[in-house]
């Protein structure tokens, strides 16, 4: 693989990796969540070896590849929109062909060959590795259809081909699929059951990027803590394994300290951790090491322990509660961020209130909320009504949001006065005069240039900030280094 630094529409340099001979162009985009853009990244890398190069012009590409997001039905409704504009570049480039990947073509399957004229292809996202044969299907006139989910598929063999790279932060994904079995979330149907990645292979990963030069890796998976390797498969058959298999299963909290003991200069970060699934054995090598970054995504969904068990989420509001305290015991400067839904099926006034005041508790740095959006074939839309108005649940997410934004404004003000540690990661948006990179608390932050160089680690004393952004000025290295 070759690199090719490339500017982006916004004037950023990106790293695009390119396999020398390649002829063919694909273009890749990515909709919805970090697992997704790492999905795309694999799929690069599997085409790269049928002659693929990536190319960031849409006009050009042999093949076209959008990777689509079903969680409400909004990302679904962004991509029939993309899909229409692909319609309109068909007639300037009329060779490409298009194909769709992600939690859409695994939901949706055949009919979307019928519902959208300009697809060839389509493909779950346990099939990538059947994307060579698809091709051939395609370029023969036949539907190329494959949306089966796998047992064992993690895609640990794939080296990925790192797209939009800032060639300093990169993803590892360590798990596929969720068991959890929310009741109002598609994506146990549409990723399958959970299955665990061979930890030597995300070792190899880790210092195949340690060795291109990368400080940052995010390992990914919808539910982390839940990560147990004890030789392959799902993780629901762990039961079955043999005592040698238990007696050596490595789970998450042990995963975490290899990486962070192996790679000491590396930073980590991972996403995204189910509150009944996090154990204190995390939070203990989290403390342990500098290099694992004080920020945790722990999603709640709701404040109120009715919604709770009716989301078939397996906590009550005071066992999450107790969770954070623990949290903020033993690493009291850690950042935490949520998700939430306002308006599930059946919530009141009152159950709203719980989900404000456990907010004001938590005193969370951000967070990502939603309006419930009923999806088809999850246990909410088949046994209970989407009974809150829409006005309503626009109402309550604002409420919700508001709350946010007044906690993050306070949270981003702790850090006035303090040096905090930045990993150079970009330019600044707004002036090129500044790096942007993020502390161990993912905090955006920051400062004029001076000599430090991107994928630097810089100690930064913070003057001023806004509601999300720290300003500083840098004050010398960090001993990551
Ligand atoms: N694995 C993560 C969540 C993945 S989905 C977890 O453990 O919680 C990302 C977020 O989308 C969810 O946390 C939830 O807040 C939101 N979401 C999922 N399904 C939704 C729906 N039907 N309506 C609205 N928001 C939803
Ligand atoms: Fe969805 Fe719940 Fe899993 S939100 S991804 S079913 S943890």
């Amino acid at each position: 693989m070759k690199k090719v630094i490339e500017e982006n529409k916004q004037g950023q340099s990106l790293v695009l990796e390119q396999k020398e001979g390649n002829t063919k162009k694909l273009f890749i985009e990515s909709y919805g969540c970090q697992m997704n853009f790492s999905d795309s990244e694999i799929v690069a890398s599997i085409l790269a070896n049928q002659g693929f190069n990536t190319t960031q012009n849409i006009e050009e590409a042999d093949l076209v590849l959008v990777n689509t997001c079903s969680i409400r039905d909004k990302a679904e409704q962004t991509v029939r929109k993309r899909l229409e504009q692909y319609n309109s570049i068909k007639k300037i480039n009329p060779g490409m062909k298009v194909g769709v990947l992600g939690c859409m073509a695994e939901r949706l399957k055949s009919k979307f060959l019928e519902e959208e004229k300009i697809v060839d292809m389509v493909v779950g996202p346990d099939a990538y590795k059947d994307i060579p044969n698809l091709l051939k299907e395609v370029d023969e006139g036949r539907d190329a259809v494959n949306v089966i989910l796998s047992k064992d598929e993690t895609y640990g063999d794939v080296a990925p081909v790192r797209l939009n790279s800032n060639g300093v932060t990169a993803f590892v994904s360590i798990t596929r699929g969720c068991d959890n079995m929310c009741t109002f979330c598609v994506v146990p149907f549409t990723r399958g059951r959970e299955r665990s990645r061979e930890p030597q292979s995300i070792m190899e990963e880790i210092k195949q990027l340690w060795d291109n030069g990368y400080k940052e890796v995010t390992l990914l998976g919808q539910n982390v803590d839940s990560y147990l390797w004890y030789g392959g498969g799902l993780k629901k058959d762990y039961e079955k394994a043999s005592e040698m298999q238990k007696a050596t299963a490595v789970d998450f909290a042990q995963l975490l300290d290899m990486a962070a003991t192996a790679f000491p200069k590396m930073r980590f970060r991972f996403s995204t951790s189910n509150p009944q699934d996090m154990h204190l054995s995390v939070i203990e090598v989290m403390a342990k090491h500098h290099n694992i970054c004080k920020y945790i995504h722990l999603p709640v969904q709701s404040g109120s322990t009715r919604i709770l068990k009716e989301m078939n989420r397996q906590h009550t509001r005071e066992e999450y509660m107790e969770l954070v305290d623990n949290i903020y015991r033993i690493i009291p400067e850690i950042s935490l961020s949520q998700d939430m839904i306002t308006g599930f099926p059946s919530e009141t006034e009152e159950d709203h209130k719980d989900t404000l005041s456990l907010m004001e508790y938590v005193k969370y740095d951000f967070g990502y909320m939603f309006a419930y959006s009923e999806r088809p074939g999850t246990l909410a839309a088949r046994k209970m009504e989407d009974d809150v108005p829409e006005e309503v649940k626009k109402r309550r997410l604002q409420e919700v949001v508001d709350l946010q934004q007044k906690m993050a404004w306070e949270r981003t003000r702790r850090f006035l006065g303090q040096v905090v540690e930045v990993l150079i990661e970009k330019e600044s948006k707004r002036s090129n005069a500044h790096w942007s990179g993020r502390n161990s608390q993912n905090t955006t932050v920051v400062f004029p240039k001076g000599d430090y160089k991107k994928g630097e680690f810089v100690n930064v004393k913070i003057t001023d900030c806004t509601s999300a952004t720290l300003i500083g000025e840098a004050v010398g290295y960090s001993d990551m280094n």
